[in-house]
């Protein structure tokens, strides 16, 4: 069974049709990826599975569970938590208070928070050197590492991507896509990401599926599709 099954899932925005009947899935311990330009609708996707957006129509079960009709705080609580795009931080909050923000839908100890805290640092221990820091004070690459470490907060047995590469020097996003396959290689987290970067989210991918306009077009393994010659010629500049 996979732990994400989403079935013919159309949403509007009044008379835009933002996602047309799109079906797919992903399976503990993958890393799959949704590549696609501008608007094609990623972020659609993953604020509809997060409950932020209502589906017109269609099915999504998170481990065997029927999410549509769930608030997002419930989802999260299921393990289902997003890391949104454009990094929204809270800036006049430290990175301690940020990431502690993140566990908000769980009841834990001082214990295990702390517990938490030092996996994200281990992950990201710049984050650690800045902790009492106000967020508005890191760089962009650092805000992206915070606005991933306070997803991590909340334990995601499913963790949502979205853009993490973006307004970011392409350094930084190597070493944040680095981070992202530790992630699930030592942890196990199961990852889907959305990126307009689409090398370098095939590069770390298991699967992929190629949106467009909001339908998929193309899906398969990513090293596949990496050497695909239609995907190369729309979105690998070759
Ligand atoms: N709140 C909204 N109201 C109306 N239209 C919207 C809304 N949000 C998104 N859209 C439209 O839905 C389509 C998909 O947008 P979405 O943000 O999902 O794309 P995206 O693939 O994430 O793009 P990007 O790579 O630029 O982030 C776009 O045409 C967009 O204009
Ligand atoms: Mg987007």
């Amino acid at each position: 069974m996979s732990l994400l099954q989403v079935e013919n899932l159309t949403v509007r925005y009044g008379a835009i049709e933002a996602l047309r009947h799109i079906s797919f899935s992903v399976n503990e311990g993958e890393i799959v990826t949704f590549v696609g330009s501008n608007g094609a609708g990623k972020t659609t996707t993953m604020r509809t599975l997060s409950g932020l957006v209502r589906a017109s129509a269609g099915k999504i079960r998170f481990k065997g569970v029927g999410i549509d009709t769930l608030a997002s705080h419930q989802i999260v609580k299921l393990g289902l938590v997003q890391s949104p795009e454009g990094r929204l931080v809270f800036p006049d909050l430290s990175v301690k208070e940020n990431l502690l923000l993140g566990a908000f839908a769980r009841p834990a100890s001082n214990g295990e928070l702390q517990h938490e805290l030092e996996h994200v640092f281990a992950l990201f221990p710049r984050l650690k050197e800045r902790i009492n820091q106000d967020a508005h004070t890191l760089s962009g690459g650092e805000q992206q590492m915070l606005a991933i470490g306070r997803a991590l907060m909340a334990k995601p047995a499913l963790l949502l991507l979205d853009e993490p590469s973006l307004g970011i020097a392409p350094l930084l996003v190597q070493q944040i896509f680095q981070k992202i396959v530790e992630l699930n290689k030592k942890q196990g987290t199961t990852i889907l990401l959305a990126e307009q970067n689409a090398r370098m989210a095939l590069k770390i991918a298991h699967r992929a599926y190629v949106l467009e306009v909001g339908e998929i077009v193309q899906q398969g393994v990513a090293a596949d599709l990496l050497n695909d010659e239609r995907l190369q010629k729309a979105y690998l500049g070759g």
